[in-house]
């Protein structure tokens, strides 16, 4: 890993992106964790948690963020012969994730150019990111990193916005996701870059959608810093922002206070998906 992909990678990152993930300490502090009973499951098909595995395995995570997901996988692969690098092109989440789990190996690179070796890594996984770099250029990268076979995984937790009440927020966001021109997780048009490649880099994607999560929110407030943390909204304007708050806190009124129903939690999806290289 050279200094120049390291003091490269934040500048290649989309504005947008450098926006929402400026602060990665309220990141840590808002954001969702991983179900481990899905985080097992994923790690499964990815052949990580096979005994029999006689050499040792290297994961490479990308846009690690502050390391929310890393934690839950390395308390499963614990007694694996299993080695994870993570990775994230933001300084600042590159600091926070050593904070965490200061003897994990973190690199500072994008996932368009990671600066490890050819053939390098078992598994690249990308936890709740992918949709920011779904273009060839990151997909031939982390072909390029990947040994024979090798496999990627990724995996988002996704609010739920058929439930009634997140739908209403949803037709808010909807929009700004289209306006800022960002690869949406929930409407799989991330899935486009696997045909876009002037040859076939990988395998037909295989997954699984049947588990979900329910995020325990304390109070109100800390559900309005959550969804005030997603993308869209972080690096939305004022305007944007103010008119986002009066709509959550008129929603919660509706659809909670006025019905006498108890605001606890947030439902999420979780999307797991998988594929291996073609050589
Ligand atoms: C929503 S956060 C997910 C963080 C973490 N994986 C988690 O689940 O909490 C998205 C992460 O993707 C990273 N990211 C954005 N663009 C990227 C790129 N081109 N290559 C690699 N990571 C990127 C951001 O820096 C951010 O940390």
């Amino acid at each position: 890993m050279t200094d120049d992909i390291a003091g490269q990678s934040s500048s290649l990152v989309p504005e947008v992106a450098r926006k929402a993930f400026a602060s990665s300490s309220n990141y840590e502090k808002v954001r969702q964790g991983y179900p481990a009973d899905a985080v097992r499951f994923f790690l499964q098909n990815l052949r990580l948690l096979d005994d029999s595995t006689a050499c040792k395995k290297k994961v490479l995570e990308l846009g690690s963020g502050t390391g929310k997901f890393t934690r839950v996988m390395l308390e499963i692969v614990n007694k694996q012969n299993v080695t994870v690098i993570a990775s994230d092109p933001l300084e600042e989440m590159c600091k926070e994730f050593k904070q965490h789990q200061p003897d994990t190996e973190i690199i500072q690179c994008t996932a368009e150019r990671i600066g490890l070796l050819d053939a390098s890594i078992d598994v690249v996984i990308a936890c709740q990111c992918f949709h920011w770099f779904a273009n060839p250029t990151a997909l031939e990268e982390i072909h390029r990193v990947l040994v024979t076979d090798g496999f990627l995984g990724l995996i988002w937790a996704v609010c739920d916005f058929s439930v009634p009440w997140l739908a209403r927020l949803w037709e808010f966001m909807a929009p700004l996701y289209k306006e800022k021109s960002i690869v949406c997780p929930y409407d799989e048009k991330w899935k486009d870059v696997f045909s876009s490649t002037r040859r076939r880099l990988f395998s037909d994607l295989e997954g699984n959608l049947d588990y979900s999560l329910s995020f325990p929110i304390k109070d109100l407030h800390d559900a309005y810093h959550f969804f005030s943390s997603l993308s869209v909204i972080a690096s939305g304007n004022e305007s944007t922002q103010k008119s986002f708050r009066q709509l959550f806190y008129k929603v919660i009124r509706e659809e909670f206070e006025d019905k006498g129903v108890a605001f606890e939690q947030v439902p999420f999806k979780i999307y797991l998906y998988w594929c291996n290289k073609i050589n």
